[in-house]
């Protein structure tokens, strides 16, 4: 099964993603958290990638089409993969189209996670990020065990750069402008189902599983 989740910053991509990969025992593979690990690494690409994250808007697309490359030729992605985060603009789905040619693989399902905008913006400023291990959290909707501790591995809590209030405007209208004509492009392709976020996660997780279900 190859899935991709499209949808606006904070919609729950990256949560619904992490609850996916445990449900189906498929790799988790997002361009965002890929960036921030090289962030992290201070690699050559983290620092490219840098100048544009912090600004909100996307890094190009020759880079990250490489990097997904790259990451989806590893072993672990031979029997499937959930795709959260790329593509995110009509060059990389061609991208993404090329490379899964080449590999011989299909995608089976684009996700397309909906939410109104006021619910987006309270979500990423409460959002908190695991160092570590990535997993997301956030304040009030989905807080960690104890404050500040990543359930998951231990790991230190923090808050992403771009999830300043300035930012997320920022990121919200980049979306808007190269991100959503990938609805219409996927519903062309009569891959696309709409997924109503705007609930809590479980239930979200539960409705992606009974469209997954309803595809095999
Ligand atoms: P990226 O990391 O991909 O960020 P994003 O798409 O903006 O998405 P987010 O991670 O902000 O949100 P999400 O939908 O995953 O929500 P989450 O599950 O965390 O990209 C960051 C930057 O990297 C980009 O701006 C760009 O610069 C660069 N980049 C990345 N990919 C790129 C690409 N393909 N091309 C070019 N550049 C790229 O949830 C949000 C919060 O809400 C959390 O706190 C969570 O706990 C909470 N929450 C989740 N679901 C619910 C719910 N149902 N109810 C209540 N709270 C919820």
């Amino acid at each position: 099964m190859r899935i991709v989740l499209l949808g606006p910053p904070g919609v729950g991509k990256g949560t619904q993603a992490d609850r996916l990969e445990n449900e189906l025992g498929l790799p988790h593979i997002a361009s965002g958290d890929l960036f921030r690990e090289n962030l992290g690494k201070d690699t050559p690409l983290g620092r490219q990638a840098r100048e544009y994250m912090d600004k909100g808007e996307l890094v190009p697309d020759d880079v990250t089409i490489a990097m997904v490359q790259a990451r989806l030729d590893a072993p672990d992605c031979a029997q499937g993969v959930i795709l959260d985060g790329f593509p995110r603009t009509v060059a990389q789905a061609e991208g993404l189209k090329k490379v899964f040619s080449e590999f011989g693989w299909e995608l089976d399902v684009v996700f397309n996670i909906t939410a109104p905008e006021e619910e987006l913006v309270s979500r990423l400023s409460g959002r908190r990020i695991c160092r570590n291990c990535q997993t997301p959290y956030h304040v009030r909707f989905n807080p960690p065990e104890e404050e500040g501790v990543c359930d998951v591995c231990g790991g230190k809590l923090y808050q992403r750069e771009d999830d300043k209030p300035e930012t997320v405007r920022k990121r919200l209208q980049v979306y808007q402008k190269q991100t959503a004509p990938l609805i219409d492009y996927y519903r062309k392709a009569g891959l696309l189902q709409v997924i109503d976020g705007d609930q809590g996660i479980a239930v979200v997780t539960r409705s992606l599983l009974e469209a997954i279900g309803g595809l095999a």
